[in-house]
């Protein structure tokens, strides 16, 4: 390894990126793996770069927590942010964490998902029809942002001339979890907690009036709770159906438009997938790992642990990077390439263990229905500008990108 890539490790600050990184953070994910896997940071905090070490704190529970009380009070204080973010259950461990994902888990079963694709496929459809009508698009607002928000929201039934602040509510709290934030994100993220409880607020009391079907109906499901009588409390419900709404939205978005613009970027690849549509599976498998829509995860040791040679006190918070990970050569060959067809293929942008992201049925559904019913319709589409990235670091993805498809 070279001065340079030493240095770029030596100088990593996840609180003081430059445009360079944003633009392309792999070379210095490369350089931190390499140099300095277990990665001390300015502020005190730990950045995770290797697949192993990813794998070890996702896994070890009971040694890397999951609860953020500690870490936010600082950031947020006492605020909607806090009772938010502190109530999801990503940021929460057993027992709490346990009893909110088997209800989540239960929701979202295999049969209610295998029940959305009609839907699906007649939603991705339609888009595709005015795509075509309309030729110059952007890939993000007409396309890719337009599918999560109307899957989710048909998941919760939440009334469809209901739905559009939901993207503005779930960017506004997102974008409140990035490592460094201004007095106005935090604003509009607590602005935007507190729209959103009011809305669920009336949406679950329409829905306890005239409960849903279950088996279709998430939000019905999690009202009604398990037959054992385990329910959510009606903070626990509101804050969960937010976090639902949030997961489910930016990442997928990001999977689909990160997808569509990598295949721009890689003709031969696209071709490939034009000429065996049965990749598609594999292709999004890659898509995730190749460009992950959540580049970071976050966990606290709970006692004293060594990891990748380097001790750690109790109560340390570390940065695990899903984005590095993904591109270890220890775990994946050739990583910095995109191979649609590659297999096995075991990335971490679901995470792993305890906290695996309750939707991936649902996300890679949605990518695979929305990519190559794209790709089948638009062989020939291209870009016709620069895309515009969204400026964060724990969710990669594009604001816009301009396309022509006809
Ligand atoms: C490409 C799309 C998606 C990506 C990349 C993604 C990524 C992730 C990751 C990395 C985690 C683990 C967080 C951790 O352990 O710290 C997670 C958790 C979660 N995701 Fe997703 N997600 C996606 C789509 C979805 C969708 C569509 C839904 C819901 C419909 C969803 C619901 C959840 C839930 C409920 C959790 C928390 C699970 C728990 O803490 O037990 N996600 N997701």
């Amino acid at each position: 390894m070279n001065w340079d890539a030493r240095q770029l490790a030596a100088d990593f600050d996840l609180e003081k990126l430059t445009p360079e990184f944003y633009a392309n953070p792999y070379p210095t994910y490369r350089a931190l793996r390499e140099n300095a896997p277990v990665k001390r940071l300015p502020n005190g905090c730990y950045f995770l770069t290797r697949y192993d070490d990813l794998v070890t704190a996702y896994k070890a529970t009971k040694v890397f927590s999951s609860d953020k009380k500690k870490e936010f009070l600082p950031k947020y204080g006492d605020s909607p942010l806090y009772e938010h973010h502190t109530t999801s259950l990503v940021f929460n461990d057993p027992p709490a964490h346990t009893r909110v994902r088997r209800l989540i888990m239960g929701a979202l079963s295999p049969r209610a998902i295998a029940g959305m694709e009609p839907d699906l496929i007649k939603l991705v459809d339609g888009l595709i029809d005015a795509l075509a009508a309309k030729g110059k698009v952007d890939l993000i607002e007409d396309y890719a942002s337009a599918i999560p928000i109307e899957v989710i929201g048909n998941l919760l039934d939440v009334p469809h001339d209901e739905r559009e602040p939901l993207r503005d509510w779930s960017l506004a709290i997102l974008g409140a979890l990035e490592p460094v934030i201004g007095p106005e994100v935090f604003a509009r993220g607590n602005k935007a907690i507190e729209d959103f409880l009011s809305y669920l607020e009336v949406l679950v009391g329409r829905r306890r009036e005239k409960p849903g079907n279950p088996e279709r109906d998430v939000l019905t499901r999690l009202i009604q709770g398990e037959d054992n009588g385990e329910r959510l409390t009606s903070k626990e419900l509101l804050h969960n159906c937010i976090f639902l709404l949030n997961a489910g939205h930016e990442t997928t978005t990001n999977l689909i438009g990160n997808g569509l613009v990598a295949l721009s970027n890689h003709p031969a690849e696209k071709q490939r997938l034009i000429e065996q549509p049965d990749l598609i599976k594999t292709a999004v498998e890659e898509m995730l790992r190749f460009e992950s829509s959540n580049q970071l995860g976050n966990r606290m040791t709970v006692e004293p642990v060594e990891l990748g040679g380097v001790a750690l006190a109790a109560g340390t918070p570390l940065t695990l990077c899903i984005g590095a990970a993904n591109r270890d050569p220890q775990q994946f060959a050739d990583p910095e390439s995109l191979d649609i067809g590659r297999t096995p293929n075991r990335h971490l942008a679901f995470g792993t263990g305890a906290h695996q992201c309750a939707g991936m049925a649902l996300a890679r559904l949605e990518g695979a229905i929305a990519i190559s019913r794209f790709l089948a319709r638009f062989p020939d589409y291209a870009l016709s500008g620069e895309p515009v990235r969204g400026g964060r670091v724990r969710f990669r993805g594009f604001l816009s990108a301009p396309c022509q498809v006809g």
